[in-house]
């Protein structure tokens, strides 16, 4: 059995132990009928996922959870690090557990994610929340059971992080928040560096899962009926490079895809570096997956694309998209795009604005840089002012809105199977998706929640669509 089979069985079997005693230690601590949690996650899908695990463990400690933080035993929020203005959300929103804290002493509250694995981060909130018992980083998730166990009775405040060992543990229970759309993690960490980002600083080195372990997984959430799986990496395009038997991305995809069932496939992200021919023949080529690509291009300027750590020019990712496009019938395109690097001119935003128009992209999320503690890009020259910034901004935001709006437009008339995601509670009308995903309203019954349909497109509204049921 390779060793990091074994480890992941004890590491599960003493994790396991822990939340058994955590269990009858919140039979005497709970504050209702029931030990209650409120775990809110802030950032991208892999803290999403990461809090998935962290509810299948906490499920298993006897929890349940609840939607406010009022009446809960266990209060966790999962950080994120990416810009000043997540971090910035968080420490709002712990400052105001303060009283409740103080109104009910026994609760434990708790920080974990990106941001707790920055050591000035961990410090402040050391010192400045006093109130906060337990703060774990994304290195010590595997081993969260027992944190929470110390935490409840040692009676002193619990801080872990920083001690990445580079490995993937296996056997952690996962409590879904959906029952038809759902989160599939393959690989963990990035190598990329990109000057700008704090991910490979907080989240470590790429390591991906076992195949047999995904296709597993993969199995199971089709077979309960889950109708939309995302693979999830912040670099899907390196899985598989550092297994035993290394494996491409593409032919995980199309193992998965291989799969009967009614469902749809996505990935994110794939990075324009090593975006192959190959993956997108896989999406061309596959029965499930979605024709949508999104392939952050950050900067139309290859000046600033270098600046960046960014590894591949305007013309290489031009012809990607050309390729993609050739390839994958009405291929929907979304993008991330940073506004405001440190030294970019009007004249390197223009090359960002000339490269959206040309491309022509379903939806864009765009970010004015944030300057993120330890990253090389922090400590760069940036001239440029806030004001400035912003005007670029929403210059960008008015193109994108005429070219979605152009793209929505040209879907009215067509037919197009979505699915319907939720109700809407004012209008009663329900919201859908569409394979590129597109957003899709159209009135009809919440008992289609979780259902492929097929829509009439009727009416564009800038970048989302109405459309009626056939
Ligand atoms: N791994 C993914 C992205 C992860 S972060 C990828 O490479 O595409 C999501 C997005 O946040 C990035 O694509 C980037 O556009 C944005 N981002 C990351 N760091 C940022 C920073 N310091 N300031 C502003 N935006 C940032
Ligand atoms: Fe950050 Fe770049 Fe890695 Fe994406 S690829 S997570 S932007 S360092
Ligand atoms: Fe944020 Fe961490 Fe994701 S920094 S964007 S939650 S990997």
């Amino acid at each position: 059995m390779p060793d990091m089979t074994v480890k992941s069985h004890q590491l599960a079997e003493t994790q396991s132990e822990y939340m058994k005693l955590t269990a009858e230690i919140m039979e005497i601590r709970k504050r209702g009928e029931k030990p209650l949690a409120f775990i809110r996650t802030y950032g991208c899908q892999q803290n999403v996922a990461d809090s998935e695990k962290i509810k299948g463990m906490l499920s298993r400690s006897g929890f349940d959870f609840v939607d406010s933080p009022d009446e809960a035993d266990f209060i966790l929020f999962n950080t994120c690090a990416v810009r000043e203005h997540a971090e910035d959300r968080v420490f709002g929103n712990v400052g105001a557990l303060k009283n409740l804290k103080r109104k009910h002493p026994q609760i434990l509250i708790a920080l974990c994610g990106c941001m707790m694995e920055q050591e000035h981060v961990a410090n402040r909130i050391y010192n400045s929340f006093p109130f906060v018992g337990l703060v774990f980083g994304t290195h010590s998730l595997h081993h969260f059971p027992e944190l929470l166990y110390r935490a409840l009775v040692d009676g002193g405040r619990v801080f872990e992080r920083g001690n990445d060992d580079n490995q993937v543990y296996e056997g952690i229970p996962v409590r879904r928040d959906g029952n038809f759309k759902g989160w599939l993690p393959i690989m963990y960490g990035c190598n990329n560096f990109c000057t700008y980002c704090i991910v490979p600083y907080v989240r470590g080195r790429e390591r991906s899962r076992d195949k047999n372990i995904i296709l597993t997984e993969a199995r199971q959430m089709i077979d309960l009926g889950y109708k939309d799986i995302t693979l999830l990496g912040q670099n899907v395009n390196s899985y598989g490079k550092t297994l035993e038997t290394p494996v491409s991305f593409a032919n995980l995809l199309r193992e998965i895809d291989s799969y009967d069932g009614d469902y749809w496939l996505r990935f994110m992200t794939s990075h324009p570096k090593d975006c192959s021919r190959d993956l997108i023949d896989a999406i061309a080529e596959g029965r499930h997956i979605s024709k949508h690509l999104h392939l952050p291009f950050q900067s139309g300027s290859d000046r600033i694309l270098k600046a960046m750590n960014r590894h591949y020019d305007r013309k290489k990712y031009l012809e990607t998209i050309a390729y993609a496009k050739e390839r994958i019938e009405d291929v929907s395109l979304t993008s991330d795009i940073i506004v405001g690097f440190p030294g970019e001119t009007y004249e390197d935003f223009k090359q960002t604005l000339s490269l959206i128009r040309e491309v022509e992209f379903t939806s864009l999320f765009t970010f004015i840089f944030s300057p993120r503690k330890g990253t090389p890009a922090e400590k760069l020259d940036d001239p440029v002012s806030a004001e400035e910034k912003s005007k670029w901004f929403r210059e960008l935001l008015d193109v994108q809105e005429e070219i979605a709006a152009k793209r929505c437009s040209a879907m009215v008339g067509s037919r197009e199977r979505v699915l319907i995601e939720s109700v809407k509670e004012k209008t009663n009308e329900l919201n859908a998706r569409t394979s590129g995903n597109i957003i899709v309203e159209l009135e009809g019954d919440k008992s289609l929640i979780g259902t492929f349909q097929e829509v009439k497109i009727t009416q564009a509204r800038n970048w989302i669509l109405k459309g009626e049921l056939i």
